[in-house]
């Protein structure tokens, strides 16, 4: 057998995704919530379960959850999609469009390394636009790449993951106008920015919202929410499995649309303590560390960081490194732990620099 004539080329040009965890004391690589769920919630969510019928398949489609995140968004039921991980959701996006081809995938570079895998294992053209010097959208060279490629598919995190801020709303208008194709704007972070264009649907027909519970102390249930068009959500419901969501996924999610306030206790605080850390990577000589609105930092490291970085890893301290592209090179990214974890993050750093 000939693999490589049969698997994509898309495929092929690109590696696994890591599955191996260096051995850590402290976990600060992954923009998860490092807070868990209070005693009590965990109760609700243990009676709750005593009803489920395992040996049945879950409902397809989550119709309850996708009723009750309809409710808490405001929006109308058919325009809610509900995903195993907003991972999921990119992935049947990328699955469904191509009706022109070349079918080409829009995201400013760097970003989430999703919109890339998946695009090309879909098969797609994937174009990266760089971010500017100050890691801003270069909206004049998105409305370029719009006019030249007419993407089916442009994704803008909104914060930017891994660069941590929200781009500028104006910049996200324009291309929404210069754009045929969807426009998706990737919400995981928006409850440590309290941004959104949640309510904007009206104003596009081609805007497409993604929400997660991943960042919010749920990243295990693997839940995530698409909020778009009646008619793309109809047609994205071709593309889902008939059972993407387990049983236990469907009834926390819903426990989490009735006890929201509950579980984004945390939120406030990872906010509070964003401010803190931002503030000692700022004092921290040879340290630049960039404005966030989300739930991690991206900070520079002027001299020796692969050394720094090993030496953190060497003491257990786990954060996000990044040898590309060349505007990160000298970056490393470090999510917001407790206020504990931070301090320990911050003593070994100033005791390794
Ligand atoms: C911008 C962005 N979107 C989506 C995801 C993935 O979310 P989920 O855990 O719901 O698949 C991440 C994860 O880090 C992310 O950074």
């Amino acid at each position: 057998m000939d693999i490589e004539k049969i698997i994509k080329s898309g495929v092929l040009s690109q590696e696994a995704y890591p599955a191996e965890e260096l051995p850590y004391r402290i976990k600060l690589d992954a923009n998860e919530n490092p807070y868990p769920l209070s005693p009590s919630l965990k109760r609700l969510i243990f009676e709750r379960l005593e009803s489920v019928s395992l040996n049945r398949y879950p409902a397809p489609g989550s119709p309850g959850l996708k009723a009750a995140f309809s409710r808490y968004y405001g929006v109308d039921e058919e325009m809610v999609l509900i995903g195993n991980g907003s991972d999921e959701l990119i992935q049947i996006l990328m699955t469904a469009v191509g009706a022109s081809s070349p079918c080409s995938i829009l995201f400013p570079t760097p970003t989430f390394a999703m919109y890339g895998i998946s695009g090309l294992n879909a098969g797609h053209r994937t174009v990266g636009v760089p971010l500017s010097d100050e890691l801003d959208l270069d909206t004049e060279a998105m409305c370029a790449a719009i006019a030249d490629l007419q993407p089916s598919l442009i994704f803008l995190s909104y914060p930017n993951n891994p660069t941590g801020r929200c781009f500028d709303r104006g910049g996200i208008e324009r291309i929404l106008e210069a754009s045929s194709g969807l426009v998706v704007v990737d919400e995981a972070y928006c409850n440590f920015s309290g941004k959104t264009f949640l309510h904007d649907l009206d104003r596009w027909d081609n805007l497409v919202i993604l929400r997660t519970l991943s960042k919010v102390g749920l990243a295990a249930l693997r839940l995530g929410i698409l909020i778009g068009h009646p008619s793309l959500v109809h047609q994205l419901n071709k593309v889902r499995l008939p059972y993407n969501v387990n049983i236990f996924s469907q009834i926390v999610g819903g426990l989490f649309v009735e006890h929201s306030e509950k579980f984004l206790e945390s939120a406030d605080r990872i906010i509070a303590d964003r401010k803190w850390l931002s503030d000692e990577l700022m004092s921290i000589e040879g340290i630049t560390p960039y404005p966030s609105d989300a739930n991690f930092i991206l900070f520079g490291c002027v001299t020796g960081k692969d050394e720094v970085y090993a030496q953190l890893i060497d003491r257990g301290v786990l954060i996000k490194d990044f040898t590309s592209p060349a505007i990160l090179r000298e970056c490393m990214r470090v999510t917001v732990g407790t206020t504990e974890e931070n301090r320990e993050f911050i003593e070994t750093l100033k005791d390794i620099l």
